[in-house]
């Protein structure tokens, strides 16, 4: 096996933790603050167009050299060179984790099955690029010679709300082509987005790994269904182009293979937007951007191979959250942007860290008797403010959050940029030190609401704050969190690179189907039972 299997609450420095979790559980942030003048430096990580204050933690420097000494006792050194060297690190489904391979520079050397894969990423890159740029400056053209309009990815999970998220992120950099995404099986997704569509002008993509999944299968023959009732079949290979490793089913579905883009086995779904997988991003925004995205993911690769834990962005992201999930017994986190253009962000984050660490048996195969994966959630700010914040500030739960900005906005409105970053830093300060009840009162609070208007403070945050939203610096945010994601993943000993989670749900979906279609429902509890035929009466 290419990971260690440690337990993490058995080493020297898990116990160590324990006991120094005991003695500042219940310090307040805003005394350290007041006690180390030096605090807000010490903790500010200030990489590229990065600035990284998590100063305004539960954390004093001895949390943090803690966490190095459990770093150094679980090999996450070794584990990083594994990752990028393409160890088999996935090792329940035996494959190599090699979604960096996919933005390295073309003379980088990354080795699987004795074979350097670079050249044959960088050959797909070149398909990207060639195609893209054909679409969008129209040379490329539909069955009625006319130039596309409109650019629908068929994908769900990985193959689609990586792209989806970019995309919509990325809208300030988008081209002429509207990008429309079909992931979901409810056939009123599939046709509310046709209704939009003249089929003379729409390119479809359809997206999946595997291409043996039941929605994007089902959207795909829809919509090829729907095409066919203007076009020809031999004008379905103008419209249709695909991504997939799977490339004798996606022949079978009737795409020619010119038209198919391939991945490989070694990039997992949910890590995969940088692969071809990508290539409505690159029609979308045209492939120029695409590929600075793809240089901002390899600079972080840099950073978290090369930097020292202390100062390593995403080491110290994925402490943090292991110090509240397992210490704190914080059940959730919070990721807050301040830009409607990250407004998909904290979904795609779900499905990036919620399949990979939504884990309970150890790389022994034993249970484990500690917390793993976070539960994770957000939406921008300053809208969020006005919906879940209350809680955050002032319910029970302890939820530390991350908080994204940017400092020069795009279209560059001044006046709300300096509104959005008011609150931005407002919230994180507030969050940091409440309200007491001396402070309340001096308002003149009348005596009976004072309690109802004090704020403990000591919530954590980061603030993560970046120059300017650019294909590059997203590239960077988002890698990030994929490293974050693989560091936890280390500490909890968990196998953070299969989904086997994802599948008894979709084996009894196939069964149900069956019994829904030939009417006979065969085993299943009561309220299954009731259900299927309420449905049946109802439908
Ligand atoms: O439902 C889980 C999953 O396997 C994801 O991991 C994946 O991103 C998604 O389904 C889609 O899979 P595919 O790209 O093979 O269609």
């Amino acid at each position: 096996m290419a990971l260690n299997s440690i337990n993490p609450t058995q080493t020297k420095a898990w116990s160590k933790l324990t006991k120094h979790f005991e003695t500042i559980k219940d310090g307040h942030m805003k005394t350290w603050f007041k006690e180390n003048s030096n605090r807000a430096d010490e903790f500010t990580i200030k990489w590229e167009d990065f600035y990284v204050d998590f100063s305004k933690n539960r954390i004093t420097s001895e949390t943090l050299e803690l966490f190095k000494e459990l770093a150094e006792e679980l090999k996450l050194d070794d584990a990083i060179s594994k990752y990028f060297q393409g160890d088999i690190i996935n090792h329940t489904e035996g494959r190599a984790v090699l979604h960096t391979a996919l933005r390295a520079p073309a003379d980088a050397e990354v080795i699987i099955d004795g074979a350097n894969v670079m050249p044959e990423i960088y050959k797909v890159k070149g398909l990207i690029k060639t195609f893209s740029d054909a679409i969008i400056n129209g040379t490329k053209k539909g069955y009625t010679n006319k130039p596309f309009t409109d650019i629908v990815n068929i994908g769900i999970g990985g193959s689609d709300l990586g792209p989806a998220m970019v995309v919509d992120s990325l809208s300030f950099y988008a081209n002429h082509l509207k990008p429309h995404y079909v992931s979901n099986v409810d056939g009123d997704h599939v046709n509310e987005v046709l209704k939009r569509l003249n089929p003379e002008t729409t390119l479809f993509v359809i997206v999946s790994k595997t291409f043996t999944t039941q929605e994007t299968l089902s959207n795909a023959t829809t919509i090829k269904e729907w095409f066919l009732k203007y076009g020809t079949q031999a004008d379905v290979a103008k419209h249709f182009v695909a991504v997939s490793t799977n490339t004798s089913k996606v022949e079978a579905f009737g795409i020619v293979p010119s038209n198919i883009f391939p991945m490989w086995d070694w990039v997992g779904g949910r890590f995969s937007l940088w692969s071809a997988v990508g290539l409505s991003i690159s029609l979308a925004v045209g492939y120029e951007h695409f590929d600075s995205l793809l240089k901002g993911a390899h600079k972080m690769d840099t950073h978290f191979k090369e930097e020292k834990f202390e100062t390593n962005i995403p080491v110290v992201l994925a402490f943090l959250s292991v110090w509240y999930n397992n210490f704190f017994k914080a059940e959730s986190e919070a990721v807050i942007p301040y830009t409607q253009y990250l407004n998909q962000f904290a979904t795609y984050l779900q499905q990036a860290i919620m399949e990979s660490n939504g884990k309970s048996i150890d790389r022994s195969g034993n249970q484990v008797d500690y917390q793993t994966g976070n539960l994770v959630w957000g939406e921008p700010g300053t809208n969020s403010q006005h919906a879940f914040f209350q809680l955050i500030h002032q319910g029970t739960k302890l939820i530390p959050a991350d908080f994204i900005g940017f400092t020069k906005s795009l279209h560059g409105n001044k006046d709300h940029q300096d509104k959005l970053i008011s609150n931005f830093f407002a919230q994180t300060e507030a969050l940091l030190n409440g309200k007491t009840e001396a402070e309340v009162r001096a308002e003149g609070t009348p005596s009976e609401i004072v309690p109802f208007k004090v704020f403990e403070g000591n919530k954590p945050t980061n603030t993560i704050f970046i120059k300017q939203l650019t294909p590059e610096s997203l590239g960077k945010l988002i890698a990030m969190y994929e490293h974050k994601i693989f560091v936890q993943g280390v500490v909890w000993n968990v196998f953070s690179y299969d989904q086997f989670g994802v599948e008894l749900g979709k084996q009894l979906a196939t069964k149900i189907l069956d019994e829904i279609n030939t009417g006979s429902v065969t085993s299943h509890d009561a309220s299954t039972i009731n259900l299927l035929n309420y449905y049946e009466k109802n439908s």
